[in-house]
């Protein structure tokens, strides 16, 4: 069971859709802590409903993006954290942040990284008119949504497609994606060369799953497992 702690200064459909994989058992983790720089952030009154403690602080009340990630640290001390899913957290981490997990930082960002990094990735691949949009699960890096690329969900983009059509489009493949990636985190089966992702097998002795159907118009690589 994989203890997790989720940051996120949104909406929360991301740690929604977390929540619904560990109840649904596709996702064995257990959400320990949910914090956020946004102190009326739609995602912490997610987490409330849940049951699952929240921290919550204006960043811009902090002298430095260190102490204000320092006071994160100190939050979840004792709560035996084990990884950090970034759901909407629209802020750099500190490298001193990074360092405490370090190699168990995901993020979840709304385009097919290396392209259209930042707060816009949607929004940014439709003003270029890139004819592929989607998402990306990534392990984070210091530099903006620049780290090793865990699982990617592409999309076509549609003629004259506003972003009000193409966002629930990629969220809904980022309610997929992300928590089938922290699975894979979850059940020990990422291993990092260098820039590069590796997905093992499961052990031995523990069943293979079967992979399920993209959903109609996106590909997805790695292929989703079923559950997920
Ligand atoms: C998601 O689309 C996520 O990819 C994006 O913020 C949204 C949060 O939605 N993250 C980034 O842009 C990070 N650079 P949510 O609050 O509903 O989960």
């Amino acid at each position: 069971m994989l203890r997790l702690a989720v940051l996120a200064s949104g909406r929360g459909s991301n740690l929604q859709a977390i929540l619904r994989s560990i109840s649904q058992g596709s996702l064995k983790a257990r959400v320990v802590m949910a914090l956020s720089n946004v102190p009326h952030a739609p995602a912490l009154e997610l987490a409330q409903a849940a049951g699952i403690p929240i921290w919550a602080e204006d960043h811009r009340t902090f002298k430095s993006r260190k102490e204000f990630d320092a006071a994160m640290l100190t939050a979840m001390a004792g709560k035996q954290v084990e990884a950090v899913a970034l759901a909407g957290y629209m802020r750099l981490l500190s490298p001193e942040f990074l360092q405490a997990f370090k190699g168990r930082v995901l993020n979840i960002h709304p385009s097919l990284l290396p392209a259209f990094p930042g707060t816009d990735g949607a929004g940014d691949t439709l003003a270029y008119g890139a004819k592929f949009a989607g998402c990306t699960v990534h392990f984070v890096e210091e530099a903006l949504d620049s780290g090793p690329v865990i699982i990617q969900a592409a999309l076509a983009v549609q003629a004259n497609e506003p972003l009000d059509g193409l966002m629930p489009r990629i969220h809904a493949m980022e309610h997929r994606i992300y928590p089938q990636a922290l699975q894979w985190l979850a059940s020990g089966r990422l291993r990092l060369q260098g820039r590069l992702v590796h997905l093992s097998a499961p052990e031995l002795g523990e069943e293979t799953p079967e992979p399920a159907n993209p959903p109609a118009g996106c590909l997805i690589s790695p292929p989703l497992e079923q559950g997920f």
